[in-house]
């Protein structure tokens, strides 16, 4: 086994196609290509999106080794998300590794992808601290699919203390921002918004929900039917109120999840925080839980650089490492898997 060995990382559970080559934790390339024509329908189509997996996968590797500087046999092992994630685009990502693998003689690595966000603080330069978390920690994963708080004891030992009982937290951003007129994904559009608005100028209730789970669907209806009452006296709510109506939004999201991980903490003992996924990328979550570490000293808020926090796969080839490492390799008969299951 290489001491630094180097692994291609690919990520297909969603819209994005991400390929990336690392040598050790250093990233040598990390092509992410974007589907586009989910903008219009407001959300992934999964046909749509494993079709286009299908069509910007070469492209994406051929890149991804180009821009490393390296020849494909110079590459160990690799790495792809099994799962969860929507199953058509996963069996792209699957298929694509199986024959790179067998093509290559190589080992495969079949990747949790929520494991692999939070892994994605090991990537050497990933976060604005500059440096790994400490086992224990609490990962904050927030992303389109999932709004999960992890207790992380070690590389692959980690158990899941709450979850969204509905609507992940970036569903329902994506949704509040539908009805506000803004194209998928939205979360991105509410935070370009919300810059100048007032985000005390309207009040969402918070979700009552017991322990550590959370919920989004019912406040993302609060949201919704605010703004279609508003509307039918004034057709011009929208437009006039929009950025009061995006920072208010944000707030309180950036409210239910920071008393969350604040309740997580008390219940722990943990004071480290990483924070991972798509939603993780938004500027007033980010403020709020950087505000919150300066206010209490013993607290560490890990926050990933924003390429690092959407789809991508630097993170499927960090975890892909740790399990190289540990010699966990898989079979090419592994089956990706839609939902979780347990890590
Ligand atoms: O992690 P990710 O790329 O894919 C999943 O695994 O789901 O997360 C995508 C989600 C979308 O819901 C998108 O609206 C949200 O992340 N997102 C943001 C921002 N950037 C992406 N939400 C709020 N603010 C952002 N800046
Ligand atoms: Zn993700």
């Amino acid at each position: 086994m290489k001491n630094k060995p180097i692994i291609i990382g690919i990520e297909s559970s969603c819209d994005d196609t991400g390929v990336s080559i690392i040598q050790d934790r250093n990233v040598l390339s990390n092509i992410i290509i974007h589907q586009e024509i989910h903008k219009k329908y407001g959300g992934v189509v999964p046909e749509l999106a494993s079709r286009l997996h299908d069509i910007n996968m070469t492209k994406a590797v051929q890149d991804a080794i180009f821009y490393a500087k390296i020849k494909p046999h110079q590459i160990d092992a690799v790495s792809f998300t099994l799962g969860p994630g929507l199953i058509g685009s996963l069996l792209v990502g699957a298929s694509f590794a199986k024959s790179f693998s067998m093509g290559l003689g190589i080992p495969l690595l079949a990747v949790n992808h929520i494991q692999a966000h939070i892994l994605s603080h090991f990537i050497e330069n990933s976060n604005l601290n500059n440096s790994y978390p400490e086992f224990p920690f609490l990962g904050l994963v927030i992303s389109g699919g999932h709004t999960q708080i992890i207790k992380v004891n070690d590389v692959f030992q980690m158990e899941i203390l709450g979850s969204t009982l509905d609507d992940s937290v970036g569903e329902s951003l994506d949704k509040i921002a539908r009805i506000l007129g803004f194209y998928y994904p939205g979360g991105p559009m509410i935070e370009f918004f919300s810059k100048n608005g007032n985000d005390k100028k309207f009040i969402f209730s918070k979700p009552v929900v017991n322990g550590l789970d959370f919920s989004f669907s019912g406040f993302k209806s609060d949201v919704s039917q605010f703004i279609k009452k508003k509307l039918k006296k004034n057709t011009l709510f929208i437009k006039q109120n929009l950025s009061d109506i995006c920072a208010s939004v944000q707030k309180i999201t950036a409210e239910i999840l920071l008393e969350k991980v604040q309740k997580a903490i008390l219940e722990t003992g943990i004071y480290k925080i990483a924070l991972a996924g798509g939603v993780s990328a938004n500027y007033e979550i980010r403020r709020k839980f950087i505000s919150f570490a300066k206010k209490n000293t013993k607290c560490e808020i890990f926050i990933p650089k924003k390429i690092y926090t959407t789809d991508n796969g630097a993170m499927i080839a960090i975890t892909g490492l740790f399990k190289y490492k540990r010699n966990l390799f898989d079979s090419i008969h592994t089956v990706p898997y839609s939902k979780f299951k347990k890590f």
